[in-house]
């Protein structure tokens, strides 16, 4: 009985069979189960073409990546399955089975779940007579490493920005404080004299105040926390406490939010307000992203396998665009007219010094943030 699952690798490699003796057909069974071995074990993404651009057989990891099931791709045209995107987005094209060699082409790919980073090969298949009887795509998932680098990248920078932070930033406060300590005294001296314009001033001044202020502790936070404070935390108590700040900052933009607690969350080590802030920080950035109206959704996970408790903030605002994801952890990174850059990069510094990490997914509408922290 030919195993239906070797329909494409068969009908590849079938072309040498002669219908010869036992020993050939020996062989060749031998190879049938060694391929679907394979394309079952190996950590790779493999997929077999026929010269009509058609899947023949696709690896477990490369359903798995291309969110695709390998019963509904096999036997359908590469460009059907994947018909909503792109020409430039497409994992290969169709010019492979002109004899086009492609190496280690290094793309992104996003399924419905999440993001990859991929180095991709491809190469046609010729029979004996030098004719092409299809071709061959694989894939390798660097998603890991290549966040490594990344990481590598950002934290030097992330050094470099502590260092002159920690250099400037206890400057500039102390000259501050006593600008701030003055000018209260002169708004009261104003108000006292009824002079309402001149107090209204000085009102300006030490909100503008508070706003440098604001700025110089986040550069400070970036630099190195001073006084962090690890103990157990229970992950729900800190976000009941910040959603009343969450939900005030929403009304002001008519924008709904939704808190899907979790029972029995396990506790994490963490310092209880940097965690506050990561939430508020992240939950701001998908209200402002959403403008007048929509839905912030929090929502509380565990990964029991990994020890890691999950905390989703999902916002239907309009996405980020590819070009900009890569940067958004950037400091100083932001396409708004009013902000610092600084917010994610705080937030991915707390995470990170905790030993979590921060995901973001995004596909033209809505964008998840997961921050994920292990718990002991
Ligand atoms: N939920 C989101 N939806 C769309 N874009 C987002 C979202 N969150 C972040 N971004 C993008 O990431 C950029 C960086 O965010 P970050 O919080 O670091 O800085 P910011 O919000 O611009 O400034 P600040 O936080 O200092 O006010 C934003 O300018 C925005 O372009
Ligand atoms: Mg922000």
């Amino acid at each position: 009985m030919p195993d239906q699952r070797y329909g494409g690798a068969m009908r590849l490699c079938g072309q040498r069979d002669t219908g010869g003796g036992t020993a050939l057909r020996h062989e060749l069974s031998l190879l049938q189960r060694f391929a679907d071995t394979f394309l079952k074990d190996v950590n790779l993404g493999v997929l077999l073409i026929n010269p009509s651009f058609e899947i023949m057989d696709i690896s477990d990891m490369a359903c798995r990546v291309l969110g695709v099931m390998r019963d509904s791709v096999v036997g359908q045209p590469m460009d059907r399955i994947f018909t909503d995107l792109p020409a430039e987005h497409q994992l290969v094209d169709r010019r492979i089975l002109d004899g086009i060699v492609v190496r280690n082409h290094a793309m992104s790919w996003t399924n419905n779940r999440e993001r990859y980073e991929l180095l991709v090969d491809s190469n046609v298949l010729r029979d004996d007579m030098d004719r092409v009887v299809g071709a061959y795509i694989i894939f390798k998932d660097v998603t890991n490493l290549r966040s490594l680098e990344e990481q590598v990248q950002r934290s030097d920078r992330l050094a470099m920005i502590g260092q002159i932070a920690a250099g400037t930033a206890h400057e500039i406060r102390n000259p501050l404080t006593s600008i701030k300590g003055f000018l209260q005294v002169l708004r009261r001296t104003f108000q006292d004299q009824g002079m309402n314009r001149e107090s209204g001033y000085t009102d300006v001044m030490l909100k503008e105040i508070d706003r440098i202020n604001q700025l110089v502790n986040e550069f400070l936070l970036l630099s190195k926390p001073k006084n962090v404070t690890f103990e157990e935390v229970e992950v729900p108590k800190v976000l009941r406490e910040i959603l009343p700040i969450i939900n005030n900052e929403a009304i002001l933009h008519r924008v709904v939010v939704q808190y899907e607690a979790m029972y029995g969350l396990p506790k994490v080590v963490a310092d209880r307000e940097l965690l506050k802030q990561v939430f508020l920080n992240i939950c701001k950035n998908g209200i402002e992203a959403m403008g007048e109206g929509g839905y912030l959704t929090i929502t509380e996970k565990v990964d029991r396998e990994e020890r890691k408790v999950l905390i989703e903030i999902h916002d239907t605002g309009p996405g980020i665009p590819s070009f900009v994801i890569d940067r958004i952890f950037d400091p100083f990174f932001t396409t708004k007219s009013e902000g610092t850059g600084l917010g994610l990069s705080v937030c991915q510094r707390i995470i990170h010094d905790i030993g979590g990490h921060i995901r973001v997914s995004s596909k033209g509408f809505g964008t998840t943030f997961t921050v994920s922290i292990p718990f002991p």
